[in-house]
């Protein structure tokens, strides 16, 4: 089959012929029909993501048919449209992840591929409503801003949830959930027509975080924030603690702008601010994201989808920043 892999760091994926995948024990084969990038993916390429081993197969998202199960106890599972899970061997304890705790895609073989084996309990049945592409975009990017707004927030409808970089893939999917579960969101955003896009969404408005006194003008117009969500960090990280309201609580699940310059102390604790971390999330964050996407008919938003043997213009296409939503690779 064919998959596209990185032989060496900072180099092209380059499309190979792979052994096909085969289903152990407790395992499905699922035949792709499309996969979808994440940040990591080019974390990697770029040399940024701990413990690279390479020749590897990137990709945490896809969705379709299963082919072929290890075990007798999974048959049924044979011939189902699904998504996978790509958060593999969570563990026991749904407050944090184990030490057998991997993402799909980095040490084992990922989705930008025609086909990937992965553990049969990381199946999921396809939402009816999404395209196929839809579906891929779904997994990764949806289970983060789930747990973050859901497990670790504890947000509740009324409250006022500003999510930052709306046109990445998690935060989309943070901004499309928060106005589900009837919540006042806002967004910040580099690009102003990123920023229309997501009021299309339902989010009441947004400031464009290069402007130097964008959080003024946020605390101006929206108020206060109870959630927060942000995976840029960096040094606008400590106007979020300004924008926080008392007893907020921001949650964090990337650093792409790297770590703060520091962190006032003062403000965090007599405002009473949680700041929270987070990363991906347990099998019940999976279903409760599933169940809601179901229940709300919540669509993905598919920036622009790549064949899988352009698959290193799509992550030139994440490396440019100019998506809205999630860049997806077809491989059917
Ligand atoms: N821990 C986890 O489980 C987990 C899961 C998913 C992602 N992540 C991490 O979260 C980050 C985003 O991942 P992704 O896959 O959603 O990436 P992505 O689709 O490439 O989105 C990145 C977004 O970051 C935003 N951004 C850039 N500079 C910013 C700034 N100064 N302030 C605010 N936002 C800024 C941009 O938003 P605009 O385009 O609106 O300007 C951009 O679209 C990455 O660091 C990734 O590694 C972690």
């Amino acid at each position: 089959m064919k998959a596209a892999v990185f032989t060496a760091i900072k180099q092209p994926l380059v499309l190979q012929e792979v052994p096909e995948p085969v289903a152990g024990p407790g395992h499905a084969v699922v035949r792709l029909q499309a996969a979808a990038l994440n940040h990591r993916d080019l974390w990697m390429q770029l040399g940024l993501y701990p413990n690279i081993q390479v020749p590897i197969t990137p990709g945490s998202d896809g969705a379709g048919v299963v082919t072929a199960v290890g075990s007798p106890a999974d048959t049924a599972w044979v011939g189902q449209e699904v998504i996978i899970n790509p958060a593999l061997d969570w563990g026991a304890d749904p407050r944090a992840q184990g030490p057998n705790f991997r993402i799909l895609g980095l040490p084992d073989q990922g989705t930008f591929a025609e086909q990937v084996v992965v553990p049969a309990a990381n199946l999921a049945p396809k939402p009816a409503h999404l395209t196929w592409e839809q579906a891929a975009a779904l997994p990764l990017a949806g289970l983060t801003a789930w747990r973050a707004l859901f497990t670790r927030a504890q947000l509740k409808s009324g409250e006022r949830v500003l999510v930052t970089g709306v046109g990445g893939g998690a935060a989309l999917f943070a901004l499309q959930f928060a106005v589900a579960a009837g919540a006042s969101a806002w967004v910040t955003s580099g690009s102003p027509e990123k920023i229309a896009r997501a009021q299309g969404l339902g989010a009441l408005g947004g400031v464009n975080y290069q402007d130097p006194d964008w959080a003024a003008a946020l605390q101006k117009r929206a108020g206060a924030f109870d959630v927060i969500i942000d995976s840029a960090g960096g040094e606008g990280f400590a106007q979020l603690i300004d924008l926080s309201a008392p007893g907020g609580r921001i949650v964090f699940f990337g650093a792409t702008r790297g770590n703060p310059k520091g962190l006032d102390m003062r403000k965090c604790f007599f405002r009473q601010i949680t700041v929270l971390g987070t990363t991906m999330g347990s099998p019940a964050d999976f279903a409760g994201m599933t169940a809601m996407v179901q229940r709300h008919k919540i669509m993905p938003v598919v920036d622009r989808a790549f064949a899988l043997a352009s698959a290193d213009d799509a992550l030139r296409h994440m490396e440019a920043g100019r998506q809205f939503g999630k860049i997806v690779i077809t491989t059917g």
